[in-house]
């Protein structure tokens, strides 16, 4: 299949539009952090386990690309990359954000032009066809449950709930508050009525088979319905809270599915990402009518973890947006079990994490109860204020645990200790932190530096068998990408430069040619260059890359100009040498007799080939003739 089929001029169009419309920096300065670095802007990767930022974007290129795991694309590509969305899905997320309306899909119009490409109505593969039918879905019972919470008689039970906890109609609004009817098959009915298929529904957990008899019952019934949506605001999953106290459990949560993974899910993101990207912090509190209650009381940037304990997947999306995370715990107790907890997730996580705990200062039970009282908001404040580093928690219990004690059972409780850091992940902490925890656990035990580094190492031969790899502070292991041969080299320096082409002998476009590169996707790469140069545009990254539907496709791009880039030092002088050089070396390899064992031989392919470097000559002669065709260099 090849990855750039004909396109009708209206859908070229339309994605030229979008791209033009979208700045990649601020496209991904609203999913993550971005640090200026000189002309570009470097992140935290999303797409590995990143620790110190190695992605980078390039405003005058419109791109994105990480030196470590080689992800890289445009506007597009990232959307898809990190929304996991398709390319017809992705392109209307960035059409929807830039107001811009798509044209149509028309297939009649491409007719003997394509098979079964994708399209801006998302004719995707089926796995995300499936997910974009269970968000289909979970919209769909978001309008059922927002209508009910309206809906005079079946919607006043959980209107009084909501009257009675002090929920403003704001907050109603801001977190899309609705309301499942005290019915068995209200969902049921609806979904019935709009004559559309229930498989999503039941693939998302709304609507349960009955074991007998056949049909379907709805899962939520009579619950104040709260909508867990992803940061671009996409109803995932809900959470469904009692009316009647009789009613077990509590909470209802959606099951997990295909778009609901609790653990990296945080609900409130939605409505909190600006400000925790504003303050560089977020607050995590352990429930939904919590995050409601900071919100109407204007601590904009909490969220809540979905009953769950603070995940690693929880930390890596929080991470992006903010440099410290304050976990809010109701009492003690909560606090410090959740002490070991935090350190193993931020061990390995570059944030800073604290706990702030009601019960060190108040007698409300939780964060909701006491931003109602009168000066609840300063005394929540001084709660915030007061949030310590889980480390310190240990820290104190070692404190205790050594009281008074003698030299060999003060040696024993500082063993356990290590032993439990280094369980924990001691080592994934970066240097200077490793440090700052060494110094302090020397303060605290009176124990010398040496002897705690000594002993943080024997617990580390213990746990790793003898020889493993890994130092403490060490860079996690890089995803080396594999380095690119002359012929990969030569097609980033046309990315870089689409002129250069024009230098190509004839002979030379088998150096090119699509079906020789081994890489599936630099193969596709490369059959966007020549269908560019056939058509008489120019091949720059950026046309390939807007022509480009698959991910594999961008991200190869991006690193052939990337290594390029790099090892030209974006020089243009030394781009032409390096061009030069790496043309001499592929040619000389091609006369050594490479050519036989790279499939040029196959009759079948001889005819397209020829006929193919036929075209592009008369492409060569006509681009020559029209500057516009060809930019120059930094146009
Ligand atoms: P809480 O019991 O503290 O709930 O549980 P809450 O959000 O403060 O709600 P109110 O104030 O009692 O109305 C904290 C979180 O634990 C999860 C929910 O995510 C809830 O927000 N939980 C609780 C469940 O998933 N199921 C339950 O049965 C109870
Ligand atoms: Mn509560």
């Amino acid at each position: 299949m090849l990855p750039i089929q004909g396109r009708s001029f209206t859908q070229t169009d339309d994605r030229q539009r979008v791209l033009d419309a979208t700045d990649i920096v601020r496209l991904i300065g609203d999913h993550m952090a971005l640090k200026p670095k000189g002309r570009e802007f470097v992140a935290l990767c999303p797409f590995h386990d990143d620790h110190k930022p190695s992605m980078c974007v390039i405003p005058h290129k419109q791109i994105y690309h990480c030196f470590s795991c080689g992800a890289g694309g445009n506007a597009i590509g990232f959307v898809m990359n990190y929304h996991k969305m398709g390319f017809g899905e992705a392109l209307k997320y960035l059409a929807e954000r830039a107001a811009i309306e798509l044209t149509p899909w028309k297939p009649n119009r491409m007719s003997g032009m394509t098979g079964a490409g994708g399209s801006a109505d998302g004719d995707e593969p089926d796995e995300s066809s499936s997910r974009a039918a269970m968000l289909g879905a979970s919209g769909t019972a978001q309008g059922f449950f927002r209508a009910i919470l309206n809906h005079g008689e079946h919607g006043a039970a959980a209107r009084a709930v909501l009257e009675s906890r002090g929920v403003s109609a704001e907050m109603i609004e801001l977190f899309q508050i609705g309301a499942a009817p005290d019915k068995w098959d209200g969902l049921v009915l609806t979904i019935g009525a709009k004559n559309i298929s229930i498989d999503p529904f039941r693939a998302a957990g709304l609507v349960k088979a009955r074991e007998q008899g056949g049909g379907f019952y709805d899962s939520f019934r009579n619950r104040v319905m709260f909508p867990i949506q992803d940061q671009i605001g996409r109803v995932i999953g809900f959470g469904g809270r009692r009316i009647n106290d009789a009613d077990e459990p509590k909470y209802i949560n959606s099951s997990e599915s295909a778009i609901f993974d609790k653990s990296s899910t945080l609900y409130g993101l939605h409505q909190a990402a600006q400000e925790i990207r504003k303050t560089r912090i977020a607050i995590v509190t352990e429930g939904y009518m919590d995050t409601i209650a900071c919100h109407q009381h204007g601590v904009k940037n909490a969220v809540a973890t979905l009953g769950t304990a603070m995940t690693a997947g929880n930390a890596r999306v929080l991470r992006r947006l903010c440099d410290t995370v304050v976990l809010l715990f109701d009492g003690d107790e909560a606090g410090q079990k959740a002490a070991e907890r935090a350190v193993e997730v931020f061990f390995s996580e570059p944030v800073d994490v604290k706990i702030a705990t009601l019960g060190a200062v108040t007698d409300a039970k939780d964060p909701d109860e006491l931003l109602k009282r009168e000066n609840g908001r300063a005394i929540f404040d001084e709660v915030l204020a007061k949030a310590i580093d889980p480390l310190e928690l240990l820290f104190a219990k070692v404190r205790r645990q050594i009281g008074g004690g003698g030299l060999s059972a003060r040696a024993r409780i500082v063993e356990d200790f290590i032993a439990r850091l280094v369980d924990l992940g001691l080592e994934r902490v970066d240097k200077i932190r490793y440090q700052l925890i060494l110094k302090r656990l020397s303060q605290i035990t009176d124990v010398d530096w040496e002897t705690i580094a000594g002993l943080i190492a024997a617990r580390r031969a213990k746990v790793r068998p003898a020889g493993a790899p890994g130092t403490f502070g060490a860079a996690p292991a890089r995803v080396e990408p594999k380095s690119f041969g002359p012929r990969e080299v030569l097609l980033g320096c046309i990315l870089n430069d689409p002129t250069l082409q024009l230098s190509l002998q004839e002979e030379d476009w088998t150096l090119i040619e699509p079906e020789t590169f081994e890489d599936v996707d630099v193969r596709r790469v490369a059959e966007a260059i020549s269908r560019l140069i056939v058509d008489e545009h120019s091949p720059s990254l950026a046309a390939v890359l807007a022509a480009a539907e698959e991910s594999g496709v961008q991200r190869a791009a991006t690193r052939l100009s990337a290594e390029v880039d790099r090892m030209t030092e974006s020089s243009p002088d030394r781009l032409g040498r390096l061009w030069n050089e790496r043309l001499k070396d592929a040619r000389a390899a091609r006369s050594r007799g490479a050519r036989a064992d790279e499939g040029l031989a196959a009759g079948s392919r001889e005819e397209t080939f020829t006929e193919r470097i036929e075209r592009m000559r008369a492409v060569r002669s006509r681009v020559g003739d029209d500057p516009r065709a060809v930019p120059r260099p930094g146009s």
